[in-house]
């Protein structure tokens, strides 16, 4: 696993699986910058995307869901998307951050199933085409 910002050679990869959190609606926006400054090398290399939220229980709709990834699914569609329960932690956010989360009523916990996450995971190996 690598930071988006240390990812290099990418020619290199067989496949590629990026992920990231969702903030105020959007796909952390280095996530997206990656896969904009990458989208030539990304439509030859199988790719999958995912994303963490604390709406994704339920409270987002599937149109909400389907547009946070629209730009990166328009320019480089992938084999696989996968969204999943994250955990938050008021007590590490910063004062902005934790208004956010309260305007949003976005609940606190650790609600990451791992079993979801493996299953997914297992799955998009296949569709990439890689042994896992
Ligand atoms: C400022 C802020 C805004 C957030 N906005 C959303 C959101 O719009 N939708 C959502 O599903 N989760 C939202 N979350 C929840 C995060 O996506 C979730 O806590 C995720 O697990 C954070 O991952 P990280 O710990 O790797 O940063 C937000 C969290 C924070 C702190």
């Amino acid at each position: 696993m690598t930071h988006c910002s240390e990812a290099q050679n990418l020619k290199a990869y067989d496949a590629i699986i990026i992920g990231a959190p969702v903030y105020a609606g959007k796909w952390k926006a280095e996530a997206g910058t990656f896969v904009k400054n990458n989208a030539d090398l990304l439509k030859v290399i199988p790719h999958a995307y995912f994303m963490v939220g604390t709406s994704f229980d339920g409270k987002a709709s599937p149109a909400e869901m389907r547009a946070i990834l629209a730009k990166e699914r328009e320019l480089c569609p992938p084999v696989s998307e996968g969204r999943f329960m994250g955990r938050l932690d008021y007590s590490r956010l910063n004062v902005f951050q934790r208004m956010i989360c309260k305007m949003m009523k976005a609940p606190e916990g650790d609600f990451r199933d791992w079993k979801a996450i493996s299953e997914w995971t297992r799955e998009t190996v296949q569709l990439l085409g890689v042994r896992g």
